[in-house]
């Protein structure tokens, strides 16, 4: 399972602690502070999971889920799930119904999940009040209501009036000023679950109170998305390496032919500045190149200066993933974020494979923060050897771009007298 773990066979065990006061900023409330027997805990949860045709694709989200829910249950809470799936836009959508999710947390769980088909008015409300100590229930994609985006008051209050207690367990839309993510928290106390504190502690750690040699490593398309992530790393890091298609717009900075590669000329010099800030960031030394992005295509390994005019390149080759693994011999820690190469069409995931194969048998600490990289990896199982993996994708990033997000910031403080 991704999350918090430590390496059990990979190496010695990494030193995982989930200790929310590690760096000292972010010390929250978490359920483990609260009374809650008997009391009516609406918790917040992010079951946004990828579905195909009605089924559950990945159900990560909602197992990282289940030790908050558990911890409620067995203390004699009366637990009510709130969730968004999808971008239903203020609306029913049958489409986007939360039915599935209860049924694979009851099978997960091992418990009856009620579902219901609303998430406010007069049935929710009757049938909350008829809860007993110990039972779940789901309520209905809170996004079928405008008021949930708008973080409209009334709907917030509204919700607010289900519960005793208001718990966010929901990192993964903790960077949504939402009513369900952070109204509600006007009107409940409010807390975190235990995911919200592994993610803050674990994350927290890298922002705060970095080990060191600390390295990065980061992927995916484009700088434009991700400038805020790096210039925030490069203040954090001993080296950064830099992979995806993203890396050819800093190669052709440094002067490189890139062929046909995704370039980001209006962000060339951006790049250029970031390289002259110092020898902090590794790029690759060769690449894998085709026509296009499609399966069955021809593709080479080219050294990196070498690149043909008519070609794409679409992965980091093995010597960049050598390289790349050097860079982190030693390391305290290494966090990761955005895949090296078009993971989604093979032959172009083996750099994001080989790089993941090569850090699971790491000492360091290796944090996979979220999003695509966490799809890349867990198709060949990668996911798990690593010592954590964050369940936010733009959570995630704007979290290390050192952003205050707002279901965060509504909750409760511990007091520090
Ligand atoms: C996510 O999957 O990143 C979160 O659940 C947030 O979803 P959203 O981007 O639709 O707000």
């Amino acid at each position: 399972m991704p999350g918090g773990r430590s390496h059990g066979v990979h190496g010695r065990p990494a030193e995982l602690t989930t200790d929310a006061t590690i760096g000292g900023t972010l010390q929250k409330v978490t359920i483990r502070d609260v009374d809650v027997a008997g009391k009516r805990v609406l918790v917040r949860v992010d079951f946004n999971v990828p579905m195909e045709d009605g089924r559950i694709i990945d159900d990560t989200r909602i197992r990282e889920a289940i030790p908050t829910i558990q911890n409620l249950v067995e203390r004699q809470a009366r637990v009510i799930l709130l969730t968004h799936l999808g971008r239903p836009d203020g609306q029913v959508d049958e489409a986007y119904r939360t039915t599935p999710l209860a049924q694979r947390l009851s099978e997960l769980i091992g418990r009856p999940v009620r579902h219901l088909d609303d998430c406010i008015g007069p049935a929710v409300e009757a049938a909350v009040k008829a809860m007993q100590d110990g039972e779940i229930v789901m309520l209905e994609n809170v996004r079928f209501h405008p008021g949930e985006t708008k973080n409209d008051p009334t709907f917030a209050q509204q919700l607010a009036a289900l519960g005793d207690l208001y718990v966010n367990d929901a990192f993964g839309t903790a960077h949504r000023a939402h009513a369900s993510t952070a109204g509600v928290a006007q009107y409940l106390p409010a807390v975190a679950g235990l995911l919200m504190e592994r993610e803050i502690a674990m994350l927290g750690r890298i922002m705060n109170d970095p080990p060191h040699p600390l390295v990065a490593i980061i992927g995916g398309s484009k700088i434009s998305t991700k400038i805020g992530v790096i210039r925030s790393l490069l203040r954090r890091v001993d080296r950064l390496c830099v992979g995806g298609a993203m890396a050819c717009t800093f190669l052709k900075a440094r002067g490189l032919e890139m062929g046909r590669s995704l370039v980001e000329d209006n962000q060339l010099e951006v790049a250029r500045s970031l390289l002259a800030s110092g020898g902090t960031i590794v790029l690759p030394l060769d690449a894998v190149v085709a026509h296009d992005a499609k399966p069955g295509v021809t593709s080479k390994t080219v050294p990196i200066d070498r690149v043909p005019a008519d070609v794409k390149v679409l992965d980091v080759g093995p010597m960049t993933v050598e390289r790349f693994l050097q860079t982190c011999d030693g390391a305290a820690a290494i966090v990761w974020n955005g895949p090296l190469g078009v993971y989604e069409v093979p032959p172009f995931d083996r750099g994001t494979d080989a790089l993941a194969e090569g850090l699971a048998g790491s000492d360091a600490q290796t944090i996979i923060g979220g999003g695509d990289l966490v799809a890349a990896l867990q198709k060949q199982h990668l996911a798990e050897r690593m010592s954590f993996v964050s369940t936010g994708g733009g959570a995630t990033l704007e979290f290390l771009e050192g952003k205050s997000l707002p279901g965060i910031a509504v909750l409760k403080e511990k007091d520090h007298a």
